[in-house]
């Protein structure tokens, strides 16, 4: 069929994020332990398999697709299947189709992108140091970042850089990234650590709640709040003295559930209703065991049944374990 995907709190689904990889070629200390064990190949889905859900969902009045990893482009022949999602760009049913990156590939595929039919990307990047870059991302050189932002710039690619906002580690920076980001006319967006999967250290110790970040930029700039959304959990306003844009991602301080439209599709075919919630759903299992597209619309269906009201993150000092055992890195955030 093709009725719409409407959960059981009438939020319509209109935006899926299809992780294409949980490998990544940096180590985020955030985000991933220095010691991950990935999905040997044969689990992942294929680009044909991801092609059949994707167009599933297309039907059913999903109308932006956001690939993500792990980091995307460590995926073979990404372009390719950016390609092949492109031609929904071409009926008029899919209105952005787009990606999530770490950057440090970026300078390479820029153009086969742009070419492909992407015309934004989200670029993440938690600090300008080069040696603090180094420790964020353990195995990270934040030229190949800067000369991949480079390439984008040249392709024609508009940009939002996602700052994580980490105390005692990019603290201090974070009013610079916004001046200089909004030099380069990149959106800039500060999101709060999520409690994800076990990493090194105690997630409360790097957490910086945003609206302390907020209250310090108000000190310097002025902020108007903008009524323009991308439908995702920012909330945007305008740099007085910039002219650019900032964008506040706050689950922790300032849950903004009730306006969900999405949900995440994993390297291996599992649903994910919800980022901050375990309940998933097999759509390999059922694509696998040759299922028909009535078969899949009743998985999504079911899906929509279980989409949970909200997440369940917490950070507190002391708490031994994350709100979600899974890493970010499963589905791509
Ligand atoms: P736009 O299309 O630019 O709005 O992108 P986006 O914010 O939807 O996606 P992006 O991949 O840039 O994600 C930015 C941050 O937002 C990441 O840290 C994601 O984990 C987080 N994020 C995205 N969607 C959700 C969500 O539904 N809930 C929560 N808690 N975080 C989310
Ligand atoms: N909390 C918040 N954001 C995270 N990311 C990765 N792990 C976490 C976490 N635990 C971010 C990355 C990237 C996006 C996809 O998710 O920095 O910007
Ligand atoms: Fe890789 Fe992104 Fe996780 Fe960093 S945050 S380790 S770049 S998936």
């Amino acid at each position: 069929g093709t009725a719409p995907l409407v959960d059981k709190f009438g939020r319509t689904i209109t935006y899926l994020r299809i992780s294409v990889t949980d490998r990544c070629d940096l180590r985020c200390t955030y985000c991933m332990a220095e010691d991950m064990t990935f999905l040997p190949r044969q689990e992942v889905l294929s680009f044909e398999e991801i092609d059949r859900l994707a167009s599933r969902f297309v039907a059913r009045g999903v109308d932006k697709l956001r690939l993500t990893g792990g980091e995307p482009l460590v995926r073979r022949d990404i372009a390719g299947l950016v390609e092949r999602l492109g031609r929904h760009l071409k009926t008029g049913k899919l209105r952005e189709l787009t990606l999530t990156t770490n950057g440090n590939q970026l300078e390479k595929h820029a153009e086969a992108l742009a070419r492909a039919g992407v015309r934004r990307i989200n670029v993440s990047l938690d600090t300008l140091n080069p040696d603090q870059f180094r420790k964020i991302t353990r195995l990270g050189d934040i030229d190949r970042v800067l000369a991949g932002l480079e390439a984008a710039r040249r392709a024609g690619l508009s940009v939002k850089i996602n700052t994580v906002a980490l105390r005692g580690q990019n603290e201090d920076e974070l009013i610079d990234m916004m001046c200089w980001a909004h030099e380069r006319a990149f959106d800039i967006t500060y999101i709060e650590t999520m409690p994800m999967g076990e990493i090194d250290g105690q997630r409360s110790d790097s957490y910086l709640p945003i609206s302390v970040v907020r209250s310090r930029m108000e000190e310097q700039f002025t902020l108007s709040p903008l009524a323009m959304t991308t439908g995702g959990p920012a909330r945007y306003v305008r740099v007085t003295e910039t002219g650019g844009r900032v964008g506040f991602i706050t689950p922790l301080t300032h849950n903004f559930c009730e306006g969900c439209n999405r949900v995440r599709l994993t390297a291996k075919g599992m649903l994910y209703m919800c980022l901050g919630q375990e309940d998933s759903l097999d759509l390999r299992a059922v694509l696998r065991s040759g299922a028909s597209d009535a078969d899949l619309d009743r998985a999504l269906d079911e899906a929509m049944e279980r989409k949970p009201k909200g997440h369940d993150f917490v950070i507190e000092r002391g708490r031994s374990h994350p709100s979600v055992p899974r890493h970010m890195s499963v589905t791509g955030g």
